[in-house]
Order: structure tokens, then sequence, then C-alpha cells
């Protein structure tokens, strides 16, 4: 068993357990329209709305249900305080640029506010301050220069010795009037809107290609093509790479959440630790009235967390001697895609795709930066000027940050590459007890086995269909996860996140 005492057994967030989200067929026609929304979370969702709103006929299509991917397993904080990100980016980008991307996800948050108001949506909308803080002398010094660039940049806030929360804390640097809210319920109302304005859905319904040419198509994997003058990919990792190299340029990051249920009034506040490992803290208020304790924390690269039950084993831990906490209601994981310079990839897929789009790189903050992204590429679409088509453009120049990244990156997946290969696991297909998985040796090979409840085996090469590294046992979500740039598969060996786009093969025990 590869499940500990105190946790629920199989993960599910908070969000998708609270809501229900409006189920639609899945294509079985070609279309023709004039953009195509391909990915139905925060960043697609978004678009779709904002280009219906102006007009413009969208079909959106999402390869499982809605509302299922990262989206739904957030923590759902929307702030322009990603953690410590200021004085690196005033260091790295200069005043100016860490200036513009202030703005951008202020005005993003700004937008969902004012939506969340306008659309009259009920999402457990709470305004909060954001707080980083720390119980570790040295990283008092970096809440002070983050504080610093906070004054340069004109950001609402303040350098603070202590925060209202009962945890230890020596000092916090605190960003004035941010949000959290349900993200499926506001997205729900999106929806609702862009259905309304006749906004095509479809479920189900795989983009498996792309052509390319003046006028793009979206092929599906089920046979059909939908004929469009633009195409968004707000697939998290872009389902198509168009030639952008996003694997070289990104890498992804799991990392854990608990709903605990509280026992004490919730003292308000939205909180992020400075040191590893983060702890990450807000409160969501239930349909009977009772309050949540979010916790989040635990990152580590995708194939690369060793026990990743462990992670949530930590959190408890935390939960419990921190937060005196110890009912847990939910857990869940996700990953988020982080690019060398920490900024997003937002805009035009290469210099020569002018009607191409990607949407990626949120590095845990994708609230903001999926709007932020909406709202850009609805200006782009619409032939409008954006102040932030340069800052987020994927064609950037690499600046010796991101290329200083890039060789590290690159670097670990040549290692995985090799190592991966040589290690075969310690058990047999036998010796695994029911609800088990791990890499066995099999006819002489490496393969990844699980035995489910009923004492089904199923066998999988773990060689990943992506660019050939070995993937690894997931036993906190009971995947395979590749360590090199975190395409992840199923027990039955489907994809779950790209960007492999073939499932591994599975073999016949
Ligand atoms: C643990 C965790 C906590 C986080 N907490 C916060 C937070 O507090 N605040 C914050 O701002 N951000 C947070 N984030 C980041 C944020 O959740 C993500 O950046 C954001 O949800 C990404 O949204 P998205 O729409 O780009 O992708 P997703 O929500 O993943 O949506 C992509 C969709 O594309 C679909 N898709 C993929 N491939 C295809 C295909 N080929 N064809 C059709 N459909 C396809 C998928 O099914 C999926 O529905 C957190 C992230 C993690 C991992
Ligand atoms: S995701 Fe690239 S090799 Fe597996």
């Amino acid at each position: 068993m590869d499940n500990p005492t105190g946790l629920p057994q199989f993960p599910e967030s908070y969000w998708t357990a609270s809501t229900e989200i409006p189920t639609f067929s899945a294509l079985d026609r070609d279309l023709q329209t004039e953009v195509v929304v391909v990915g139905g979370g925060i960043t697609g969702i978004t678009a779709a709305y904002l280009l219906a709103r102006e007009g413009v006929k969208v079909v959106l299509i999402d390869g499982g249900r809605l509302l299922n991917g990262t989206t739904a397993h957030t923590t759902a904080k929307v702030t322009a305080q990603h953690d410590l990100i200021y004085d690196e980016l005033i260091r790295s980008e200069g005043e100016e640029q860490a200036k513009l991307f202030y703005q951008s996800q202020q005005e993003a948050l700004d937008f969902v506010r004012a939506t969340v108001e306008q659309e009259n949506i009920s999402c457990g909308w709470e305004n909060h301050d954001a707080y980083v803080y720390t119980n570790t002398e040295s990283q008092v010094s970096k809440l002070k220069d983050e504080y610093e660039a906070y004054v340069k940049l004109g950001i609402p806030g303040a350098y603070v010795d202590d925060i209202p929360l009962d945890v230890a804390a020596i000092g916090a640097v605190v960003m004035n009037h941010q949000a959290q809210f349900h993200p499926l319920e506001y997205l729900k109302g999106l929806l609702k809107d862009f259905t309304e304005r006749g906004g095509q859905v479809f479920e189900e319904t795989t983009a498996s290609d792309l052509d390319h040419d003046e006028t793009p198509t979206v092929f599906t994997a089920s046979g059909n093509r939908i004929d469009a003058k633009y195409v968004i990919q707000a697939t998290h990792f872009p389902y198509h790479d168009s030639l952008g190299f996003y694997f070289a340029r990104m890498h992804a990051e799991r990392s854990y959440v608990l709903g605990l249920k509280a026992k004490q009034p919730y003292p308000g506040g939205m909180y992020i630790t400075a040191e590893e490992p983060k702890r990450s803290i807000r409160n969501a208020r239930q349909a009977d009235g009772s309050e949540l304790i979010i916790l989040g924390g635990q990152s580590h690269k995708t194939g690369q967390g060793i026990c990743t039950i462990n992670h949530y084993e930590e959190l408890q831990m935390y939960a419990k001697n921190a937060l005196e906490l110890d009912e847990i209601a939910y857990r869940w994981s996700a990953q988020d895609l982080i690019t060398g310079d920490k900024l997003p990839y937002i805009g035009r897929a290469t210099a020569s795709h002018d009607n191409i789009f990607v949407a990626t790189g949120f590095r845990k903050w994708g609230m903001t930066n999926g709007t932020a992204a909406a709202l850009l590429l609805t200006d782009l679409i619409l032939d409008r000027a954006n102040r932030y088509e340069e800052l987020f453009s994927p064609s950037r120049g690499t600046s010796g940050k991101m290329l200083g990244s890039l060789i590290k990156d690159n670097a670990d997946v040549a290692k995985h590459l090799i190592g991966g290969k040589l290690d075969f696991g310690s058990k047999r297909a036998e010796e695994l007890s029911p609800d088990e998985g791990s890499v066995i040796r099999f006819n002489g090979k490496r393969a990844g086995a699980y035995r489910d409840e009923e004492g089904k085996l199923y066998l999988v090469d773990t060689t990943c269909t992506h660019m050939g590294c070995e993937v690894e046992w997931n036993n906190g979500e009971r995947s395979w996860d590749c360590p090199c740039h975190g395409s992840r598969f199923s027990i039955t060996g489907e994809v779950m996140e790209g960007p492999a786009e073939k499932p591994l093969k599975r073999l016949t025990p």
C-alpha cells in the first residue's frame, strides 16, 4: 500500500469536490471558426470569454473535461505577490521591466475583481493582504530587499515584524489588497457568459496536430479538423511545439496541497514562506459555513520527487506541529511550468507564426498570469496595441540568466536520460502489494508495474515517448512521471500531461 494513515486514499482537490461543472459533448464533425482555443483552464476560458464579448466566433475544446487541469488543483490566490520576485527582476531585467511585470499582474487581478462584480459571480471572492514571511534570520535581508523593490516600483505594501497568522515569524513583506477565490466557480461564470453569446465548447476532444499555413487547422485525435484564423494553445504545456523548443526552455515542478478542517477562526491574510520548503497558507469557506485551511508546499521537479507520498506526509507533519491541525479533508498535487527568466511565454508561438499563440510558464502564479495572457492574446488577435507584448514574447532575447538556466536544465535532462536506463528498481512484479507500483525488471528490460486494489497487474515500457528518458513511479498520484521535461502518464500509459503526445507502450504481463 502506498497510502499512510490520515491522508485521504485518493487525491481530490477541494475545488473539484465542491462544484459541478456543466458537461459538453465531443466534437464529431469538421468546423470552421475565427479562433480555436485549445485547453479549458483559466487561460483558455478567460480568452474565450473575452473574445466572445468582442463578437469573435470562438470554438473552445479540451482533451478531457473542462477545468480538470492545473486550474482545478491550484491554491487560487489571486495576487501580484509572486513569492519573492521583484528584487530579482529589477536585478535581472531592470526596473522598467520589473514594473511592467507588476502592472500586468495587478491589472489581471483588477480585471478578475471587476469581472466577479460585473457578472455577479458567487465564487468566494475575498480581499486579503498577501504576506511572504520568514522565521529564519538568513531570510530577513531578502525580505527587506524585496520591500525596497516594492518602494522602487510603487507597490503598496510594508515590511512588518509579525503576521496575523499564529505561526512563528520574525519578519514579512506584505502586499496590500490582494485576493483569493474559488477558481472553478469563477470560471463557471465566464463559461456561462461565453456559451450564452454563442461560443461553442467541446470536451473529450484532444488536439493532436496543428497545420500552420496562412490559415491554421487544428486536427483532433478523433479525426476531425477545425479551420480557423487563429489558434490559442492554452494547454498548459503547448501541445504543438511549432519549433518553439518549449521543452528545452521550461521545466515542470510539482507541489502538494492539503485541505484541513480549521479549529479556530481564521485571522485573514494569505501567506507563503520565503524559505524552502515553501509553506503556502490561505483559508476557504465551505458551503456548510465551516472553514478549510489550504496548505501547500514541497515542490520538486516532476519525476524527481522520489517517494512522492512523503511530500504529503511532510505537509501533514507541518499542519500538526505548526498549525495544530490534524483532520485532512482533501489532498491533491499538481505541476506548473517555469521558464529560465521566471517570466511567462505569452504570444506568437515563434516569430514566424502570426496566427498561432501560446500561453505557458506561469511559475505557480497562473491565476493572474493566465488572466494576463488572455487579455494580451485578445489584444493581439484584435490587432490592438498591448504594452506587455514584448515583455512576455516567447521569442524574447535569451538573457545570460535564461541561458544559464537552459544549460542547467538540459544537463539535468542528460543525467536522467543516461542514469534512468541503469535503474531497474528493487522489486519483482510478484512482490507488489495491492495499490502499489514500482520499476521492475521484465524480460530483462526496465518496465513499470502497478498492481491495482483488486490485484490486476498493469505493465508499461518506462521509456518516455517524448525523448526517451525513463519515467518514474509517482506513488502519491499513481502515475508515471518523466524527470526530463515533466510528461506524465497514467497506469495504463495514457498521456496525462505533455510535452509527450503518445502513450507509453503497454506490455503484457
Ligand atoms: C500546487 C499549485 C498551486 C498553485 N497555486 C496558485 C495560486 O495560489 N495562485 C496562482 O496564481 N497560481 C497558482 N498556481 C498556478 C496555476 O494554478 C496555473 O498556472 C494555472 O492554473 C494554469 O492554467 P492553464 O489554463 O494555463 O492550464 P490548465 O488549467 O492545466 O488547463 C489546460 C487544459 O488544457 C487541456 N489540454 C491539454 N492538452 C490538450 C490537447 N492536446 N488538446 C485539448 N486539450 C488539451 C487540459 O485537459 C487542461 O484542461 C498553482 C499551481 C500549482 C501546481
Ligand atoms: S518529457 Fe521529455 S523525455 Fe520525457
